[in-house]
């Protein structure tokens, strides 16, 4: 057995920003599980700043003006949203207030509205401020989102180096192809790209050459006895038979998973990830369950 430790470098002699970015939330199971293992995940690891993507809070897809505010209310810093943006009406007038820490996809049109970055200020003693942005994919994805790559070569470029500033990356993303080509195609320019939308986490956090972090998907916070989020029996009645099922909400395993990023205040790069998981994941089987389909 290997031992690895965390961080993976000498962390103590390079001031750092620890940031942690939670998986997308998925409705009431979602939200309580946060509530419940958010002060958890801030013992074990003391993140300056903590970022949700809350894609999925409001009954699956979207996000309630209401629960932006509770998820804010829990010492969540700053919210990401996906290509279920705009399904809660209410969460429109929100993104347009300068001072609201939540954003929309940026490479969606500008006509769409809303705020495309996450500014958040520098944790006490440290220089770099961090802004946050989240694209969508164009593999597998419903909505008309513009090129992805360019839409961040055109903010990094837009943000320039007036002030020190760490860039996150979130790759809200159906294909794990275009998730790891956007990271490769970053690497050494932004902190961390991070993989969301899928909702299963993935074993393959690491540092890329040039100093990014990459995760293909860090995981749904949510229930995992479910079809990522979504009721099992509803999902397995529809894609056995055709017939339409509406998808109620999963229920069952619920976990918090996120990313741990440790930021260098220097470089703005990653000196470390690493994935996390809450409750932790079972080793041996509970027990007999009935068949879902039974
Ligand atoms: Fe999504
Ligand atoms: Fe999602």
């Amino acid at each position: 057995m290997v031992a690895v430790a965390w961080p993976l470098r000498d962390t103590a002699r390079v001031p750092a920003t620890t940031f942690a970015f939670l998986g997308d939330i998925v409705a009431g199971p979602g939200r309580r599980i946060v509530e419940t293992w958010l002060p958890v995940l801030r013992g074990d690891h003391a993140p300056d700043i903590v970022v949700a993507n809350a894609e999925n809070a409001a009954h699956g897809s979207g996000l309630s003006a209401r629960q932006y505010r509770e998820l804010r209310a829990l010492g969540i810093d700053g919210i990401t949203l996906g290509d279920h943006a705009f399904r809660e009406p209410s969460i429109r007038p929100v993104l347009e207030e300068p001072e609201a820490r939540v954003i929309r996809p940026l490479n969606l049109s500008p006509r769409a509205g809303g705020r495309t970055v996450l500014r958040l200020p520098p944790p006490p003693g440290r220089r770099r401020g961090v802004a946050v942005i989240t694209v969508l994919g164009r593999i597998f994805m419903a909505l008309p989102a513009d090129d992805p790559f360019r839409a961040v070569d055109d903010l990094i470029a837009a943000l320039g180096s007036a002030e020190p500033v760490t860039i996150i990356v979130e790759a809200h993303m159906e294909a794990t192809s275009e998730k790891a080509a956007l990271a490769h195609h970053l690497d050494g320019r932004v902190a961390a790209v991070l993989g969301t939308h899928t909702h299963v986490p993935t074993a393959d956090a690491r540092i890329l050459p040039g100093g990014t972090a990459f995760i293909t998907d860090v995981g749904m916070c949510g229930p995992y006895d479910s079809c990522i989020g979504r009721d099992k029996s509803a999902v397995v009645r529809y894609m056995t038979t055709g017939v339409f099922q509406a998808y109620g909400i999963g229920a069952g395993d619920e976990r918090l998973c996120a990313a741990v990023v440790s930021l260098s205040d220097d470089t703005g790069l990653a000196l470390a990830i690493r994935r996390v998981e809450y409750p932790p994941p079972p080793v041996s089987h509970p027990g007999p369950v009935p068949h879902p389909a039974g």
